[in-house]
């Protein structure tokens, strides 16, 4: 199927409540624990930016995983972002963890460059894809480290709705609703290598690691 774009901006406060609420406890240690396998060695003690932190729900994972790091999480949905920062206060990791609400690629972020950047399921919702591999140009220190996830597009809506009922068959309507959306959205892996590509961002490494996810990362 050809892809079907969605809203960049998840800030429905609804939409947000049910994004916020919904366990995404394995894909999301997947995602730091995928981390951990591609930069075994690296020890991760800088700044990060996670693009499109959402509820930092990745954000937390991150930060517990790698406990000498500063993350700045960037979205621009404050109603997201309101969830976030009562999770990162009941982690008591206000001291290593800010977020910060504004839309991309107007936003800037507070640090010039970034050691890590990270970012989990932003890029399905740009409608300009090149913001996310200009923002990583953009921020990323000299020998930055990359790490991004995201879906891929199924073959058929079809095959979209039966992912939707494998992964979130209990999750209320308006998150599955979402959940297929985002499929129907996202890039398939053939696309991602074109963006990087066209962003001269060769050097970085891309992998399928589910049957519904891919990762693009490596060093600058
Ligand atoms: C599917 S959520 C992912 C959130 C989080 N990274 C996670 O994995 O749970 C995508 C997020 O990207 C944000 N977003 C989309 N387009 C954006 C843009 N152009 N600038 C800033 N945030 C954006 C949305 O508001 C939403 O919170």
């Amino acid at each position: 199927m050809e892809r079907i774009p969605e809203p960049e901006l998840m800030n429905g406060a609804e939409q947000a409540l049910a994004y916020a609420a919904a366990d995404f406890e394995e894909p999301h240690n997947r995602f730091v624990e995928l981390f951990r396998n591609k930069f075994p060695e690296e020890k991760i003690d800088g700044y990060v930016l996670d693009l499109g932190c959402g509820p930092a729900d990745v954000t937390i994972r991150f930060a517990r995983a790698c406990p000498n790091c500063l993350i700045h999480g960037i979205d621009g949905a404050e109603n997201m972002l309101k969830y976030g920062r009562d999770a990162i206060a009941d982690q008591g990791l206000e001291s290593r963890i800010n977020l910060y609400c504004g839309h991309l690629p107007e936003i800037k972020p507070v640090q010039p460059s970034y050691d890590v950047i990270i970012s989990n399921s932003l890029l399905h919702h740009l409608h300009d894809p090149m913001v996310l591999w200009d923002s990583i140009r953009t921020y990323a220190a000299p020998k930055a480290i990359i790490f991004v996830m995201d879906l891929f597009r199924p073959a058929t809506q079809l095959e979209a709705k039966r992912v939707v009922e494998q992964y979130a068959t209990d999750e209320p309507a308006l998150l599955k609703d979402d959940f297929f959306h985002s499929l129907c959205a996202s890039y398939r892996i053939e696309e991602v290598e074109k963006q990087l590509e066209q962003a001269n961002l060769r050097k970085l490494s891309t992998e399928i690691v589910s049957d519904r996810h891919w990762i693009v990362y490596g060093k600058l």
